[in-house]
């Protein structure tokens, strides 16, 4: 039987740089699900497909094939139509479509059960906001890992500088809090910390840190 590692948490907690290195540190497969709603985002957004219009966005995105691939150096790569769109999707319009789209349930079901079939054969750590409550509520251990919102944007503004997107650290903040939100409050598996989730609060460690205190937790199941 594979083991799993679900890790749930808000925007900009760190999610996949822990989680990958968790992965990597384990031998076990990473899987970023946030990925593929951004891949479901950019679609409507390169197609005109109204974000806000669930039977548009549903009827135009129900074909599309997503599928993932690793490259040589283990790294995901997400892939639409068969096209390679992994630096494409990253950015901060592309996360809002994502978050919008990812409030339709046929979207999520879509989705869910592609990433269900991935952990199915391979041990695996994956990130995302249901992990732990719908995608794999069996799994081994679940995280829940968050930061503050003043440190998560902080973190943000930093990777998009790093990009040379220039940001507004308020704006940033202000885009996280409204992010949040929507992802806790959407109708159709928002993000919780489910009762058998360990949460872990990054906000005052390091990224060497965070990632100690899961690989902890994981040993200790
Ligand atoms: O983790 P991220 O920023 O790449 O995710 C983008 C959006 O996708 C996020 O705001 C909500 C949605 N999402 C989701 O609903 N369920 C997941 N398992 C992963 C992401």
């Amino acid at each position: 039987m594979p083991y799993s590692i679900a890790i749930d948490g808000p925007a900009g907690a760190g999610k996949s740089t822990i989680a990958k290195a968790v992965a990597r540190e384990l031998g076990y497969v990473y899987i970023d699900t946030g990925a593929m709603y951004r891949t479901v985002g950019y679609y409507c957004i390169c197609n005109g497909i109204p974000i806000n219009d669930e039977t548009s966005v549903v009827e135009h995105t129900k074909d599309i094939d997503i599928s993932i691939a690793y490259d040589d150096s283990g790294v995901q790569q997400v892939f639409l139509n068969g096209e390679n769109v992994s630096s494409k999707i990253r950015t901060q319009e592309v996360g809002e479509a994502a978050s919008k789209v990812s409030q339709y349930q046929p979207v999520r079901d879509k989705l869910v059960s592609l990433q269900q079939k991935l952990a199915s054969k391979a041990s695996v750590v994956m990130d995302g906001r249901d992990i732990g409550s719908k995608v794999l509520p069996d799994a081994d251990t679940k995280i829940y890992l968050t930061a503050s919102v003043e440190e998560r944007a902080r973190r943000r503004a930093r990777e998009l500088e790093q990009r040379g997107e220039s940001c507004d650290i308020r704006e940033v903040e202000r885009e996280i809090a409204e992010r949040d939100h929507r992802d806790m409050n959407r109708a159709n598996s928002p993000l919780v910390q489910v009762p058998d989730a360990v949460l872990v609060d990054s906000s005052d460690l390091t990224i060497d840190e965070t990632i100690d205190a899961i690989l902890d937790i994981a040993m200790k199941r």
